[in-house]
């Protein structure tokens, strides 16, 4: 069970490094899929797919995800709906700490699905990311082209996150198809953060 070092941070277990999924199986076994069984998910399974995404892996502070200039856009949060040891509720996930914080309290996965054109994965699953991103740390350096890298960026975290799910036998989708201010409201989320990317996560 992972530690709970205040009422509103919760230390992940550490990230394991010898997985022995290989990435060509991985490549081969992704696939979108949007049902998944109505069982939980550990929280060492989710805190590899976090570390996955945007997990630092210099004592510089660089991460699993590649970003212009270091500039580090993405701001990624998790809606746990079904997770053994950890309470339902949006947490944003904090890469330094390799922790995660509390936002919102209860579980958001039904107001998240209508926020997304109802779809079905995303009440289903007993985790969803929510990929965001904070434009303005990227274009102060590279102006317009800057939203270019951001996008490209949601995508490279997003990618390394499905191919993780993949080798701890989980599935996902991705999904882009919401409504930005619905979802802004329900993750609490700060003026300055546009979410990007919903990914559920669940076994099929
Ligand atoms: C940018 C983007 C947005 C997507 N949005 C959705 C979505 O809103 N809902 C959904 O079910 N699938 C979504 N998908 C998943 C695609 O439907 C899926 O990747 C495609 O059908 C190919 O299947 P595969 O992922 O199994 O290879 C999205 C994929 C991308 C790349």
């Amino acid at each position: 069970m992972s530690p709970v070092t205040s009422p509103h941070t919760i230390q992940l277990p550490e990230p394991g490094f010898a997985g022995e999924v290989s990435v060509e199986h991985a490549l081969q076994m992704r696939r979108s899929v949007r049902s998944y069984k109505n069982e939980p998910l550990s929280i060492s399974d989710l805190s590899q797919i976090l570390w996955s995404a945007q997990g630092i892996t210099t004592p510089r502070g660089f991460r699993t995800a590649p970003s212009a200039g270091a500039l580090y856009p993405l701001e990624l949060y998790v809606v746990a709906g079904n997770i053994i040891n950890l309470p339902s509720a949006i947490y944003r996930y904090r890469t330094a700490e390799h922790s995660l914080l509390k936002i919102v309290p209860g579980d958001r996965r039904s107001e998240l699905s209508r926020a997304a054109l109802q779809q079905s994965a995303i009440k289903k699953a007993p985790a969803i990311l929510l990929f965001c991103a904070v434009y303005e740390r990227t274009t102060e350096k590279y102006g317009q082209r800057g939203i270019r890298y951001v996008h490209m960026e949601v995508g490279h975290a997003a990618q390394n996150a499905c191919l993780q799910a993949i080798a701890l036998g989980l599935n996902t989708v991705v999904i882009g198809a919401f409504r930005d201010t619905e979802v802004k409201k329900i993750a609490d989320l700060p003026a300055e953060e546009q979410p990007q990317y919903l990914v559920p996560i669940g076994r099929q």
